[in-house]
């Protein structure tokens, strides 16, 4: 019989938890025996005195075994998910999805919603017009063999217990622990089923993790325990301190995702795309596909619009458009310095882009985009930055977010590579 007074003071107390102590806390918390205010004390000993490597497994385990995990048996293709921990324009999953698919694979890609200054893929892909994020577990297997790509939410039976301690993580100062963020991020891709993984792991202003250090560290435990728990996991750093592409806000990025996916769109986002598909195709071993040359060739603009019409979408309709664009101009002529991705995130959040709480509606016409990037040469007078929004009223605050954050300077900035490091 434990208690859980008894977990949290041996957490408090800097003790290592056994499985056991583990499986009985995550199990009971789920079933609503173990109080908020217990799960609150615990999370917080946890966020102060670590896990080790065997507490992380296990803490996982503990968690996908709070709900069901998705069944793709039977799915003629090798299945492969890719996660990003979030950042500013990280629009890289919707033409990444139907791409991977286009090249042999099939995709699971169960995402979220935007909260703060990074934006959400359900919230982007819901400003076209139609298309629905809910699906059943029967709905995903079959868009899977029909299509082989799937964006949509986390079905309700997915690993609820990371549903109920993320929420209470974000109201009481617990969410920057490594171990609790490696466990929550992982239980929910291990309970999807995919037999590969490929993490994109942010660091940067615009990134949850800021520093490149503390990146590569829960980069390593992600792929701990992936290994540890059957799923071949690898993972690429990389660089979210400008933001990625020029378009920041939902209809936005989906536009500029159905420019990347017919063959055009910003070098960058691009980039990326392409050697994450790479990286992708590779751990479940096809090599023998060119994700550029698919790109290229338009077959991915045609998974991606049988992937949108499956759900409800119409991949070729208007997006919603702003009634208000104002312009910000570069005071001086010289190159574009800095293009703070935080800064900007934060604008289009402030333009309506994003929301304050999980019940908030976003605005799927408001947001941001930059045109131009840092190193770019601009003339005074030249127009920076383009602030969407249908309430002219919130301009003067998405003003003032950017403020002293977009700087033109004589000299360009050094330039920096958008992929840091790889890790397997
Ligand atoms: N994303 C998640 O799913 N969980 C975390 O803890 C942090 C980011």
């Amino acid at each position: 019989m434990m208690t859980a007074v008894e977990v949290i003071t041996a957490k408090r107390d800097g003790k290592t938890l056994s499985s056991a102590q583990i499986n009985w806390v995550i199990d009971a918390y789920t079933r609503d025996a173990v109080a908020d205010e217990q799960m609150s004390a615990l999370a917080m000993a946890v966020l102060l005195n670590g896990m080790t490597g065997t507490e992380t497994a296990d803490w996982t385990r503990a968690m996908i075994a709070s709900g069901q995990c998705l069944d793709l048996s039977g799915i003629d293709r090798p299945t492969v998910d890719k996660h990003s921990t979030g950042g500013v324009g990280d629009k890289i999953t919707l033409p990444l999805v139907p791409l991977v698919a286009a090249c042999g694979a099939a995709v699971p890609q169960l995402s979220g919603r935007g909260l703060g200054h990074t934006g959400g893929t359900l919230d982007k892909l819901e400003s076209i017009p139609g298309w629905r994020a809910r699906l059943t577990p029967e709905e995903i297997r079959r868009q899977l063999v029909s299509v082989g790509a799937v964006i949509c939410a986390p079905t309700d039976g997915l690993v609820p217990a990371d549903r109920k301690l993320y929420a209470l993580r974000d109201v009481t100062g617990t969410v920057e622990s490594v171990p609790l963020i490696a466990s929550s991020i992982m239980s929910k891709k291990i309970a999807e089923g995919a037999s590969a993984l490929v993490l994109d792991v942010k660091f940067g202003s615009g990134a949850f993790m800021t520093d490149l250090g503390r990146a590569t560290e829960l980069a390593r435990m992600m792929i701990d325990i992936g290994r540890a728990n059957g799923l071949a996991t690898r993972a690429l750093l990389t660089d979210m301190s400008v933001p990625l592409g020029a378009a920041v806000g939902n209809a936005l990025e989906v536009a500029e995702s159905r420019a990347v996916l017919r063959g055009e769109g910003p070098p960058d986002v691009v980039a990326l795309t392409v050697a994450l598909a790479e990286t992708m195709l590779a751990s479940v071993g096809i090599d023998d596909v060119r994700p550029a040359e698919v790109l290229a060739s338009g077959a991915a603009y045609e998974t991606w619009c049988a992937m949108i019409s499956a759900q409800g979408g119409r991949p070729e309709d208007r997006l919603p458009e702003a009634k208000y664009i104002w312009s910000l101009e570069a005071s001086q002529d010289g190159h574009l310095f800095e293009l703070d991705a935080r800064a900007v995130g934060l604008a289009a959040w402030r333009l309506g882009a994003g929301r304050a709480r999980k019940e908030h509606p976003v605005d799927p016409a408001a947001g941001v985009l930059c045109l131009a990037k840092p190193g770019d040469r601009v003339v005074a007078g030249q127009p920076l930055l383009e602030f969407h929004t249908n309430d002219q009223t919130l301009i003067a605050s998405a003003v003032e977010a950017v403020m002293d954050k977009v700087t033109v300077s004589p000299i360009p900035p050094a330039p920096t590579p958008l992929i840091r490091e790889r890790l397997s």
